[in-house]
């Protein structure tokens, strides 16, 4: 049987990331993560919870900072798969994650996986602020392949946890039961996973053949939902037909240049999706990209609709 592939998450303290390392341990992935001194004796209790749950599946913790080459080239140098999923800030400077795979002399071995985990960020229409984040992401794609190093870029599309607990009202805590503001005309096709399924997919494919130097799209058929349909699925778990406020295109953009971060970020996005349907708005073609449900039907992923049930 092959041996399973060493993983490094840079990153893996993070929001996406504690999902990546969860599902690389119970994969049975050896699992190395670079966390910061910092972080690994910090007070904060949902830092030591996710540390100490990391210990209790025998990840392999490496002190280190992404702006500490020596201690990246080091850490790359003991694993064959990298994942970053450092977050917004850091996601320019994962040229140095680049730089420390060249160093560290396995660019034929390692496969990269550097932090996007959202859009195909070179198949989007989006307007700024979001924009400008979606290019460093483009960047950095365009720097692996130029140092030739074995990649997947994973395009998980929304995490459910961020968008439906609400049913995408931005800035709401709770799910509506009154009413629903819809971005667009609720016609275009949205795709949300559920964060642990994210990072069960991501694993399966780091030695996978078939995903070597290719886009993994995760858009399981029945987590895709216009934000109409979206609505509809409420209506019927809650029993109640909400008033619907429909936000067309052009109250959409204003609303993004007068609101202020993080909230025209949030709106940009949606924009992206909601509107221009940047999710499904293109077929996935062979020469670029494969659709991870259709590459491991064994994954018993969460439905949208099962994911609901809990905020009824
Ligand atoms: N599709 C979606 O719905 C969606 C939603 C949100 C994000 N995303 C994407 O997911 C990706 C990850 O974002 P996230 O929100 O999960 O990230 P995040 O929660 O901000 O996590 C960032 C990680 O980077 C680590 N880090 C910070 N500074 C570091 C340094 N100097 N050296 C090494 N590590 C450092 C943090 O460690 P500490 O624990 O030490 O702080 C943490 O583990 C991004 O590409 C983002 O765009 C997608």
């Amino acid at each position: 049987m092959a041996v399973a592939s060493k993983i490094l998450v840079i990153g893996g303290t993070g929001y996406i990331g504690k999902f990546i390392v969860e599902a690389s341990a119970k994969a049975g992935h050896p699992t190395y993560v670079l966390v910061r001194d910092s972080t690994l004796s910090s007070p904060n209790p949902a830092k030591s919870k996710i540390i100490n749950n990391f210990k209790s599946l025998g990840v392999n913790f490496i002190s280190g900072d992404l702006y500490d080459h020596g201690s990246l080239v080091q850490a790359i140098k003991q694993v064959d798969v990298v994942i970053s999923t450092v977050g917004h800030a850091l996601l320019a400077d994962q040229d140095k994650i680049i730089s420390a795979i060249k160093e560290a002399g396995n660019v034929k071995v390692c496969r990269f996986l550097p932090s996007e985990f959202g859009n195909d960020v070179d198949r989007v229409h989006a307007v700024e602020p979001v924009k400008s984040a979606y290019a460093i992401k483009a960047n950095i794609r365009r720097a692996t392949e130029a140092a030739g190093i074995p990649y997947i870029f994973v395009s998980s599309n929304f995490f459910a946890g961020y968008f439906l607990p609400t049913l995408n009202q931005p800035g709401a805590t709770v799910a509506p039961r009154d009413k629903l503001v819809i971005l667009g005309d609720g016609t275009p096709k949205a795709v949300y996973n559920k964060e642990d399924d994210i990072g069960t997919y991501t694993i399966k494919a780091v030695d996978d053949p078939r995903t070597l130097n290719k886009i993994l799209y995760i858009r399981p058929q029945n987590n895709i939902y216009s934000f109409n349909d979206l609505a509809s699925l409420w209506e019927k778990k809650i029993g109640k037909t909400l008033e619907k406020v429909y936000i067309l295109e052009e109250q959409l953009l204003k609303d993004i240049q007068e609101a202020v971060p993080p909230r025209n970020v949030v709106l940009s996005i949606c924009h992206s999706v909601f509107v221009k349907g940047d999710h499904t708005n293109f077929q996935i073609e062979p020469s670029f990209g494969v659709e991870a449900s259709e590459l491991y039907p064994d994954v018993k992923y969460t439905t949208v609709d099962e994911y609901l049930n809990q905020f009824v």
